[in-house]
């Protein structure tokens, strides 16, 4: 990672990659942002495009950190530890080798099953950054499916049946198989199940969208299980339906931030560990 010097800012474009749900951000230096007029005009961006993608950075740590608090608190995964960084709190690895350069197909696979990050815990992020230091030439791509859109397209007579309940959240414990490293004993200890709306209302814009995931979603509460487990497979199976999802292909020193309330998303896990893949990960906390 780069510690060049950082340039004054220069005027960003914005390139729409996905009507309103995915953008690209260029000309612009991600150093050069926290503490300037700059911050509100990309959370205001960001509000609009709920996945956003900057291109051309050359982050160190300590810059990536800077930037990520442009979008709130840091938070901790207490039940992470063998991933995160050694030096800066609040930074995951994810990675395909390990430590001494072996593939890592565990490591490789996780975060392939469609999810939110955080929503097994009582108050989940608002938002995860990632940044990219080595991608693999193909398959190794993020895809994401916008749940407002989906919400939005959702027939009425399943809206009807979803709306006013809670789900259960558990680590894991979805219908999705694979893109899990199970948790140990003393990991799984920290996070109780924990219950949220179906359907979120965004408390800005009033806007609605699915809260459910086939990584952590276990049921719908107060409803039969198998009425529940055939109603999540319908709504998991529109939610990624072609219309809904943006499939980013990482190049290096670029950064994706997007919204965890208004999205689901995958890692696309298809490449051949004779390449590396290498992302700094950071999660920003949700208001509570
Ligand atoms: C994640 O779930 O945060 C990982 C997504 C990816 O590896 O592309």
């Amino acid at each position: 990672m780069s510690n060049a010097q950082a340039s004054p800012p220069a005027a960003p474009t914005v390139e729409v990659l996905k009507d309103g749900f995915a953008a690209l951000v260029s000309d612009i230096d991600l150093r050069a942002v926290a503490n300037t007029d700059l911050e509100k005009d990309i959370r205001a961006l960001h509000r609009d495009y709920p996945v956003l993608a900057f291109a051309d950075q050359r982050l160190d740590a300590a810059d990536f950190m800077a930037f990520a608090r442009v979008f709130g608190e840091i938070e901790i995964d207490a039940h992470l530890t063998q991933f995160a960084d050694a030096e800066v709190a609040g930074i995951i690895h994810l990675a395909s080798h390990d430590l001494e350069g072996k593939p890592d197909p565990a490591s490789a696979d996780r975060g392939s099953a469609w999810h939110a990050d955080s929503t097994y815990k009582a108050d989940p992020c608002a938002h995860t950054l990632l940044y990219a230091l080595e991608v693999p030439g193909d398959g190794g791509g993020t895809l994401f499916a916008d749940m407002g859109r989906a919400w939005d397209r959702l027939p009425d007579d399943i809206k009807q049946r979803v709306e006013g309940r809670t789900a259960r959240h558990l680590f894991g414990a979805g219908p999705a198989t694979g893109g899990v490293i199970p948790l140990r004993d003393d990991q799984q200890g920290l996070l109780p199940a924990v219950e949220h709306p179906v359907v979120r209302t965004d408390p800005a814009s009033g806007r609605k969208s699915l809260y459910v995931n086939p990584l952590h979603t276990v049921e719908i509460v107060g409803m039969a299980r198998s009425e529940s487990d055939a109603l999540l497979a319908r709504i998991f199976d529109h939610a990624v339906g072609e219309d809904f999802v943006y499939h980013h292909h990482w190049q290096v020193g670029q950064l994706v931030v997007w919204d965890q309330r208004r999205t689901i998303h995958r890692g696309e896990a298809r490449y051949s560990l004779g390449e590396r893949r290498h992302l700094l990960r950071t999660k920003i906390r949700g208001a509570g």
